[in-house]
């Protein structure tokens, strides 16, 4: 096989982004300093939230924003099955209870006409996922979690730059938490943010994300800081780099312009396979919104492809080609089975959509050659 493998990602790190890192190395500042400060500002007028926090990823930010929320034992989060482990993962870390509900098979997005039957005086939080970066129907959701008095954390890792009827997520609702991992729509190497609207609960996440101290180490340790600092709560190490914050700032500036390559990538592919009895593609909702084509995440359908999701996989692999699954349901996972009881069939849609989920090779740089090359891989495996 001549042909170079082929990822199903692959971040686009400018030559500028790469200089500012340089620059940052040589300033003698590479810890959380005047670049954190720049990156907030920036993330503040893109996404139009009053508070940011940057930090070391999108898990941090989940962790802090539901700690910050002082959960009790046996209070409980509703989510999604058809999500990364962290969703899960930091709503038990946090030391509640998670609660699912189960997907809409067209958006892959919680289905939230199945959402109040799963709320008991127990919930405090509802934590849906922007799947792929397409938005989740904000005002259903926010009228619901009104109603109930419910906060919400959206789990907005794969939404930096998606709109919902005009608005960007970040811009609008309670409280969201970015990721800036490598696969992301921008990265800062590992990262993440939250965004929220109330000041008092910004404030104990800043306080969470740096040791329950007050001030960040550059006020302490720079010209005009003052040594002097209170630690109000036991806080964690979540605080965001100065190094990672200079790829950031650059990664910012060309979102918009990813995302637009990301579009014609996926109305490329859309188009493409459009007839193919081995697909089914992704649908869009009737409401208005950009979709930030985080993934493009196809189903395949078993019995017309002779092949299920992971032998496609391994035959793309065989032939060059990176794909990823995004993702197997998080219910079903050993941990999950035996600590909530949750069994196969307790989310038919997830499930379903799970087992035939692949993510296709999807990123800003990828050129028009590398998409025909998948294409054609993809007709040499189903001989079309
Ligand atoms: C839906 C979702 N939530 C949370 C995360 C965690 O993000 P991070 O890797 O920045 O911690 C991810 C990462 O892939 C994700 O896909």
């Amino acid at each position: 096989m001549s042909e170079e493998f082929l990822p199903f990602s692959k971040p686009s790190i400018s030559r500028a982004a790469i200089n500012d890192v340089v620059a940052c190395l040589e300033s003698g500042w590479i810890t959380t300093g005047p670049r954190v400060a720049q990156f907030t500002e920036a993330l503040r007028d893109y996404l139009g939230a009053p508070h940011v926090l940057p930090l070391t990823s999108a898990t941090a930010g989940l962790h802090i924003a539901l700690l910050a929320l002082d959960l009790k034992p046996g209070d409980e989060v509703i989510t999604t099955p058809l999500t990364f482990a962290a969703t899960l993962n930091t709503i038990v870390l946090a030391g509640a209870k998670p609660v699912l509900v189960d997907i809409d098979p067209n958006t892959l997005n919680m289905n939230l006409n199945l959402l109040e039957e799963a709320i008991t005086e127990k919930t405090r939080v509802i934590m849906p996922v922007h799947f792929a970066g397409l938005p989740v129907d904000l005002d259903h959701l926010y009228e619901i979690a009104d109603r109930h008095g419910l906060r919400v954390i959206e789990d907005a890792a794969h939404a930096i730059g998606t709109e919902y009827k005009g608005n960007r997520i970040g811009s609008v609702g309670d409280t969201q938490v970015f990721s800036f991992h490598p696969n992301k729509n921008i990265t800062t190497g590992e990262g993440g943010c939250v965004t929220t609207r109330d000041a008092d609960l910004a404030k104990k996440i800043s306080l969470l994300r740096f040791h329950g101290i007050d001030r960040e180490a550059w006020n302490r340790y720079g010209k005009s800081g003052n040594q002097e600092y209170e630690v109000v709560m036991p806080g964690f190490k979540y605080n965001m780099m100065d190094l990672q914050a200079a790829i950031g700032l650059h990664q910012l500036r060309e979102l918009d312009d990813f995302i637009a390559r990301r579009e014609t990538l996926v109305n490329r592919y859309q188009e493409a396979l459009a007839d193919w009895p081995q697909w089914t593609l992704p649908k869009y909702p009737a409401y208005p919104h950009r979709h930030a084509w985080h993934l493009y995440t196809p189903l395949v359908n078993v019995e017309s492809a002779g092949l299920n999701r992971d032998e496609f996989m391994t035959a793309m692999k065989e032939r060059n080609i990176g794909t990823g699954l995004h993702y197997r349901a998080v219910h079903l996972y050993p941990y999950y089975r035996e600590q909530f009881g949750f069994q196969p069939g307790d989310f038919q849609h997830a499930e379903n959509v799970c087992e035939r989920i692949v993510s296709l090779p999807l990123f800003p740089s990828m050129t028009d050659a590398e998409h025909d090359r998948v294409l054609d891989v993809m007709y040499n495996i189903f001989n079309r």
